[in-house]
């Protein structure tokens, strides 16, 4: 039988996907980003295909060559304006009653203390729905502008998330046990034995007191990572419960999550406590040529601006000021590393032309619908994964494209994780554990009094 494999969507809440202009393509319609009806329409549509979650990442931050933002910025949205996305989960819940609802959150740039009332409050009302994608914010040295803090490194921007983590489990685990709401109106609202004091005292955070809400139904919102760098992958297998990783060949992606598992084991958890995922594209034709032919479109629609201006701002490089045939191997950045490392034997010449049509995003697979289902599985069972991100090229006309044609061949093979009959937590229905709280092997759950006083 099939490995059964799990699938999220990848969304932006802005015109384009990160590195990438593609919102003038006529069958593109999240140049609407701003209308909750492109939203309310996309979550209905990934919930009644069995989508498991809905994913909105998010950046800070903006392209930035030579010390300004270049007006092609402007002129194709390229990185502004998005809107929140924990706002959009919100407004989803209502729309939703399955479907998984996950949104990236930073570290280097959010205060603990009103980031785990925010999580918290959407894990509630969503009835334990909620993920989270921790993310150190590659794109710090502008973002930090922004907000008005000092710039990190990007190893010691993991020290600092790893600390970020230490605050919101006290938030989220120790302050609030469950059960401590009674709401008894002939007895008491809260039991105060159950309500805790938290205190922290780092070198990043301070917080001291009780936390604003109680637990909410998963406690910790599903941990999503996808720091691919060493101190990335360190991070990830220490607090991810679902693992983002690129697109790749079946040997690259393997690498990747034989090296996540490894991390996950060393911090004493199964290597499948950690679901790996990969971020996957697909272009879909009904004949090869076709595919070619939608494809060929959208690589025609970006401009070579775009791409050194959005390369620009996921690294802080500007590829226009070197020779084309300068080896990639010779450049460093403090932002994303993995966005330069993954092209440790191209040279800069390469990178501005393979990075054209997706950005930091993934690279299609360009086929018919048979050619994408086998690729998929062939990966999945391959690199060992747990399940795919889709990513449409063209939002949201690729995600109908992947539904219509090749969803149905992946469930007629046996491919796709049955959609659960009862509503479940995300962490139940992603991560497989037997209830809405975090695995006993996960490091957040030693933060439970209720577990630890036994
Ligand atoms: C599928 C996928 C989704 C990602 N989503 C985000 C995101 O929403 N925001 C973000 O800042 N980085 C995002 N990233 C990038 C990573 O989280 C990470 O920040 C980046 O790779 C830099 O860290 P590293 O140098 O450790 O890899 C994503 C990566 C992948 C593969």
């Amino acid at each position: 039988m099939a490995k059964q494999l799990r699938l999220g969507l990848f969304e932006n809440a802005q015109a384009n996907d990160s590195g990438t202009a593609t919102w003038r393509h006529p069958d593109n319609k999240r140049y609407l980003f701003d209308s909750l009806d492109y939203w309310r329409g996309t979550a209905r549509m990934v919930e009644d295909a069995g989508f498991d979650f809905l994913f909105l990442a998010d950046a800070w931050g903006w392209a930035d060559v030579a010390g300004d933002r270049p007006e092609i910025c402007s002129v194709e949205g390229l990185d502004l304006p998005r809107l929140d996305p924990a706002i959009i989960l919100g407004a989803l819940i209502p729309e939703t009653s399955r479907l998984g609802l996950v949104a990236t959150g930073s570290t280097l740039l959010e205060a603990p203390y009103s980031f785990a009332r925010r999580m918290a409050t959407l894990d509630i009302l969503s009835g334990g729905r909620i993920g989270w994608n921790v993310v150190t914010t590659g794109t710090a040295d502008t973002a930090v502008q922004g907000f008005g803090v000092p710039m990190v490194g990007h190893d010691e921007r993991y020290v600092m998330a790893d600390e970020f983590m230490q605050v919101v489990y006290k938030l989220w685990e120790e302050a609030w046990e469950e059960g401590a709401l009674e709401r008894d109106k002939d007895g008491r609202f809260a039991d105060p034995a159950k309500v805790h004091r938290i205190a922290h005292e780092g070198t990043y955070f301070r917080s001291h007191g009780y936390g604003n809400t109680s637990r909410s139904p998963q406690g910790t919102p599903v941990l999503f990572q996808a720091g691919a760098s060493p101190a990335g992958r360190e991070f990830g297998g220490k607090h991810g419960e679902a693992i983002f990783v690129g697109s790749g060949s079946v040997e690259q992606l393997l690498g990747h999550s034989s090296a996540i598992r490894d991390e996950a084991e060393k911090n004493g958890r199964a290597r499948t406590d950690v679901k790996i995922m990969s971020a996957f594209a697909a272009v879909v034709g009904s004949t090869e040529e076709e595919a070619r032919r939608k494809y060929a479109e959208v690589a025609d629609a970006q401009n070579p601006e775009v791409t050194v201006a959005s390369y620009a701002w996921f690294t802080g490089l500007d590829l226009s000021a070197y020779a084309p045939d300068t080896p990639m191997s010779e450049l460093s950045t403090e932002l994303s590393q993995t966005q330069v490392a993954r092209f440790a034997d191209k040279t800069v010449g390469d990178v501005l032309g393979d990075w054209h049509a997706h950005g930091v995003g993934a690279r299609p697979i360009v086929g018919t619908p048979e050619q994408i289902a086998d690729r998929m599985i062939e990966l999945a069972d391959g690199a060992d994964l747990d399940g795919f991100l889709f990513a449409p090229t063209i939002p949201p006309a690729s995600t109908e494209d992947f539904i219509e044609h090749v969803l149905p061949i992946l469930k007629d093979r046996g491919a796709i994780a049955p959609q659960p009959e009862q509503p479940q937590s995300l962490r139940e229905r992603l991560i497989g554990t037997s209830t809405p709280a975090l695995a006993e092997t996960h490091i957040g759950s030693s933060y439970r009094k209720s577990l630890t006083r036994v």
